[in-house]
């Protein structure tokens, strides 16, 4: 057996912190990219030679001819959207892409789990509101925990399909009519899937055999995660959590690779933070600063075209994360939306009820905590054309070493533009 070389890219924040970006970067040598948990719920930005693209269930690899490019066991895929994603792709580049595969172990959104994930977001009330992208992620996981799923492999399969659907649809039309909602129809469903086995049939795979091997003979492999730690639905923010799990853990678990094969973790943060949806967010900012960061980073969901909540560098949840990963490497993004900050806060504590916390507590007590903050000098100059460490204007240096001291860890990857060459490796 050689030695692993398997790479994770995991979210070290509440999401968007610009994976898409370094999984496309990290994929110039990569063998296999496997998005390993999510669905189309995901938007990752990736800008290179082809052009821009919001990428939602496709991995951010495909870019890559050489590579293979798996939707894994752990994720819930939407073959529609998969469609229109690779049809947007193929009008906006003319690239056509073939080396797309689905495990036959992954979960398959039905319409059923859209339109509940709808219904059910609209009875929450305001504060409960999670926010989700009601993409059907989280019904469609329920069912999957509920073990009444569907999954590639049925749709490969009529009788086996049929069965399961007689099963279930019972069911679920009680619940879509609970939410005065109109119920669906066997024949149709079947239809659906009839359209999805024609177009997808032979992409759906055991990737089992396939991974394994390349584990085993030292490929590069690559796991890119969707969101991040604090919507990890045991570690984040719960319940205004997404339904799997983002971390470097779950990419095992998703993807089939064995905990002691991965050999770097690389924990993507920008250099402030945002947060989509709902659930306590505590260094957020409700004031000009918040909007300037918005402003100014292009804060606005990928997937929802939501405005994104902005706030500081929270170093205490950073640490958290990197802990949880087990992360190597960092890579910090967005440092030049800094360069016209006079100054900038990064939150080293929190007050929670008179007392101070330096660690990251529960959902609970993260609603009243208060940040505490310390301050750096703004550098206040442009950052967008260096392209190495020594080219860094001294106080972004400073500003830099003080999150990796506070990090425990090392940050690898400083990125000052959203293009592929905006990028320094230190
Ligand atoms: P992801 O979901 O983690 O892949 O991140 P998103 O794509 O949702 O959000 C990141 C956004 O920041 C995208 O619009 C990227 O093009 C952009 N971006 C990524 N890195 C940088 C950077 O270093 N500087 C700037 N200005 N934008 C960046
Ligand atoms: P990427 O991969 C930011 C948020 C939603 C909601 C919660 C649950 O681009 O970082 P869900 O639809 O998963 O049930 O919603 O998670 N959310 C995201 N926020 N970026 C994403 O993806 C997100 N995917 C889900 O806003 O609060
Ligand atoms: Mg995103």
């Amino acid at each position: 057996m050689g030695s692993y070389n398997v790479n994770a890219v995991v979210g070290l924040q509440w999401g968007d912190e610009g994976k898409g970006r370094v999984v496309d970067y990290l994929a110039k040598d990569a063998d296999i990219v496997i998005r390993y948990q999510g669905g189309d719920n995901a938007g990752h930005t990736v800008i290179n030679d082809k052009g821009k693209f919001g990428l939602h269930i496709i991995p951010s690899g495909v870019f890559n001819p050489e590579t293979m490019n798996i939707v894994s066991a752990g994720t819930a895929v939407n073959f529609d959207r998969m469609h229109e994603e690779l049809e947007g792709i193929k009008n906006a580049s003319g690239l056509v892409i073939d080396n797309l595969f689905i495990d036959e172990r992954a979960h398959i959104i039905m319409p059923y789990h859209m339109a509940l994930d709808g219904a059910e977001e609209s009875k929450r009330s305001d504060k409960a509101k999670i926010g989700t992208t009601k993409r059907g992620i989280g019904p469609c996981y329920t069912d999957k925990a509920a073990r009444i799923g569907i999954r590639a492999a049925d749709i490969l399969d009529e009788e086996t399909l049929r069965a399961r659907l007689s099963a279930i649809l019972p069911k679920k039309n009680r619940d879509l009519e609970y939410y005065g909602l109109k119920t669906v129809e066997l024949e149709d469903l079947m239809a659906l899937a009839a359209k999805w086995r024609a177009e997808f049939g032979d992409k759906i795979i055991d990737t089992v055999p396939v991974v394994r091997d390349a584990v085993e003979s030292g490929k590069k492999i690559l796991l890119e995660g969707q969101l991040g730690i604090m919507r990890d639905n045991d570690w984040g923010i719960y319940p205004y959590t997404t339904s799997s799990n983002p971390t470097a853990a779950g990419g095992c678990n998703g993807a089939g690779i064995p905990p002691r094969a991965i050999t770097k973790v690389v924990g993507v943060a920008k250099a402030y933070s945002t947060s989509v949806g709902g659930g306590p967010y505590m260094t957020e900012l409700f004031d000009e600063t918040g909007d300037k960061l918005r402003e100014i980073g292009g804060e606005f969901g990928v997937t929802t075209g939501r405005p994104r909540r902005c706030g500081w560098f929270d170093a205490v949840a950073a640490d958290y994360a990197c802990y949880m990963n087990g992360v190597t490497d960092v890579a910090l993004t967005k440092l030049d939306v800094l360069d016209t900050f006079e100054t900038i806060k990064v939150c080293v504590g929190y007050m929670i009820n008179g007392e101070y916390y330096t660690n990251l507590p529960e959902t609970r007590l993260q609603d009243v905590a208060k940040p505490i903050y310390e301050e750096y000098e703004g550098w206040m100059e442009d950052t967008t054309k260096c392209r190495t460490w020594e080219s860094l204007p001294e106080k972004a240096k400073k500003y830099i070493l003080a999150l990796e001291e506070k990090m425990n860890t090392h940050i690898t990857y400083i990125s000052v533009g959203p293009e592929r060459d905006q990028l320094i490796v230190r």
